[in-house]
C-alpha cells in the first residue's frame, strides 16, 4: 500500500472480528513500531501483547477494579466489565518508560512511543487488519497496570484493539490543517 494512501485511509476501528490474527501480523506490527524516531535511541516504548486467556486474565483484573470502586456491585453486574477486553482478538496495551537519566525527558519518551502506535496503526491498515485506540479509565487504572508489568506512575497510552474490521468506518470529517497552522516567513 502506498503511504499516503495508508495515511489518508485509515480510521480508527471500532469492531473488529473474533477472528484469530496471525501471530506473524502482530510481530510485523511491533517491527513496524519500533521503527518509530526516538530521542537518545532510549526505546522507550513497552508492549505487552494480550490474547486468547490472557485478555479474560485482563477482564478479570478490570472488574475486580471496578468492584472495589463500587462495592456492593452484584456479580452480574461485573460482566460487562469483564468482557471488554473480548472485543478484539489481540490488544497491545502501549506503555511509556521513566526516563532513567536527567538528560531523558518524559514528554519525549511518550511522543516517541506514541509515534510506535501511529506506525501500528499505519502498518495494520496496510495488512488489512483494523485497529480501535482506546484509553478511558483503564489506562490510568493502578491495578491494570501493575498485571501488565507498569508502574502506577508509569504511561500507559494506548490499549490498541487489533482485530479484522467488521465495519466499513464512516470517513469521519477531518479538518484541514489551515487553522492550525502559522507561518512564519
Ligand atoms: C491518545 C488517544 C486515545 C484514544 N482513546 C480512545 C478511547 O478511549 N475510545 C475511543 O473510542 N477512541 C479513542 N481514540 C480514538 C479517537 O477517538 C479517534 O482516533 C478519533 O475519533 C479520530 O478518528 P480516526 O482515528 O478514525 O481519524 C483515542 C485516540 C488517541 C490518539
Amino acid at each position: 500500500m502506498e503511504l499516503f494512501e495508508a495515511i489518508f485511509g485509515r480510521h480508527n476501528i471500532s469492531k473488529v472480528k473474533p477472528d484469530p490474527v496471525p501471530r506473524e501480523a502482530i510481530e510485523k506490527l511491533l517491527s513496524a513500531a519500533v521503527q518509530a524516531p526516538n530521542h537518545h535511541k532510549v526505546r522507550p516504548w513497552r508492549f505487552v501483547v494480550l490474547t486468547g486467556d490472557g485478555r479474560k486474565k485482563l477482564g478479570d483484573v478490570m472488574a475486580a477494579s471496578f468492584l472495589d470502586r463500587n462495592p456492593g456491585t452484584p456479580p452480574e453486574g461485573l460482566d460487562k466489565t469483564r468482557a471488554l477486553p473480548l472485543r478484539a482478538p489481540v490488544i497491545i496495551a502501549v506503555g511509556v518508560e521513566k526516563p532513567a537519566e536527567s538528560k531523558i525527558i518524559e514528554i519525549e519518551n511518550v511522543t516517541a512511543a506514541a509515534a510506535a502506535c501511529q506506525n501500528i496503526l499505519l502498518a495494520a491498515h496496510a495488512l488489512g487488519l483494523g485497529v480501535g485506540w482506546r484509553t478511558g479509565e483503564w489506562a490510568r487504572d493502578p491495578r491494570v497496570k501493575e498485571f501488565l508489568g507498569f508502574d502506577a506512575d508509569q504511561h500507559l497510552i494506548a490499549f490498541l484493539y487489533v482485530g479484522y474490521p467488521d465495519v466499513t468506518p464512516e470517513p469521519s470529517e477531518r479538518p484541514g490543517y489551515e487553522d492550525r497552522v502559522r507561518w512564519i516567513e
